[in-house]
């Protein structure tokens, strides 16, 4: 039987046509937001949703009276209330897995771009002050033979650990809510608590999921407590830190830089003092934005949607069992 099918981000056209095959779709455009008059009404009509990067809460499903699933293009679920797709019983599908290792190569750019300097010394180049040798002012730190912490150790959180414990030699400190055994990094990646971790770590990496437990994590505490001198890196969610805190703790001297991929609101707003920070790198919410890899989600994204309208198990559902319903 077809049903409404409501895209809210743009997928490559062969993908939309398999979609157009089997179901009536309706397009939104990317630049309108939820709240639109066109998206609240495909939103009304919609049995099937799939895209990424909207908030989508209770006030907007509440409009969805006929949703049967959301198919969302991200591995992070932070975006829709969790709580009431379990009250209505509206599955979630996600893609993890096919955004792993481009994900911790973002992260593993991070933490080398903060480390060696090298957006900022590219910028040297790029303006014609490269007009001498580089002196020490300008010299960076080495990533190789440091000590990285990383705070969650779920699949991305791993991939980051064995580039930076088999690739650079460095010792790993990991932070999550039990031990994991990850066999090729036997011996090379240590548990550690939140504490210890900030305490002994060069460079701290955040790689968590955003919920309820880790939402504001790293506050003023946590910056305090890591070593003066040490590297911040967020690949994660912006929500995740207090970024007021971690100004604070740049512009105090305590770290040395940080290098972030995410940030509280997205797109970063102009007058955030993050865009321009001296010690700060910012990126666009790059971490999976590689055209194989964002081809592989989309397409993971529409079998599941196709499955799941069909009666079929998606492949990657979001398992709601363990999240409360709504009030
Ligand atoms: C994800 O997949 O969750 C990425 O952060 C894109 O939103």
């Amino acid at each position: 039987m077809r049903k409404n099918v409501l895209v809210f981000r743009p997928i490559p056209p062969d993908l939309l046509a398999g979609i157009e095959a089997e179901h009536d779709v309706v397009v939104a455009d990317p630049r309108q937001p939820a709240q639109a008059p066109a998206f609240r009404e495909a939103l009304a009509g919609a049995h099937g949703m799939i895209g990424s990067s909207i908030r989508l809460g209770a006030a907007e499903l509440a409009q969805a009276v006929r949703l049967e699933v959301i198919s969302s293009i991200s591995v992070g679920v932070d975006n829709y209330d969790l709580g009431f797709l379990r009250q209505r019983g509206i599955a979630l599908c996600h893609t993890p897995g096919v955004l792993t290792e481009t994900t911790a190569d973002t992260v593993f750019a991070l933490i080398m771009a903060a480390s060696r300097r090298l957006v900022e010394l590219a910028s040297h180049v790029r303006e014609g002050r490269w007009t001498r040798n580089i002196g020490e002012d300008l010299f960076g730190w080495d990533v190789h033979g440091k000590t990285l912490a990383i705070l969650g150790f779920g699949r991305i959180g791993q991939a980051v650990a064995r580039r930076a414990a088999l690739g650079f030699g460095m010792r790993v400190l990991y932070v999550n809510e039990g031990p994991v055994e990850v066999p090729e990094l036997a011996g090379r990646a240590t548990a550690a608590t939140l504490d210890q971790a900030l305490a002994q770590a060069d460079i701290v990496a955040v790689t968590l999921p955003l919920t309820d437990s880790t939402r504001g994590l790293m506050g003023a505490r946590e910056f305090a407590l890591m070593k003066p001198g040490a590297i911040f890196v967020n690949g994660a969610r912006g929500q995740i830190v207090q970024e007021a805190a971690l100004l604070a703790a740049l512009d105090s001297g305590h770290l040395r830089a940080a290098a972030l991929d995410v940030f509280a609101t997205e797109p970063l707003p102009q007058d955030s003092p993050l865009r321009r920070h001296p010690l700060v790198t910012a990126l666009p919410h790059i971490g999976s934005a590689t055209h194989e890899t964002r081809r592989a989600m989309a397409a993971l994204a529409t079998r599941n949607l196709l499955d799941a309208l069909a009666g079929r198990p998606p492949a990657t559902p979001f398992r709601l069992t363990a999240v409360p319903a709504a009030n």
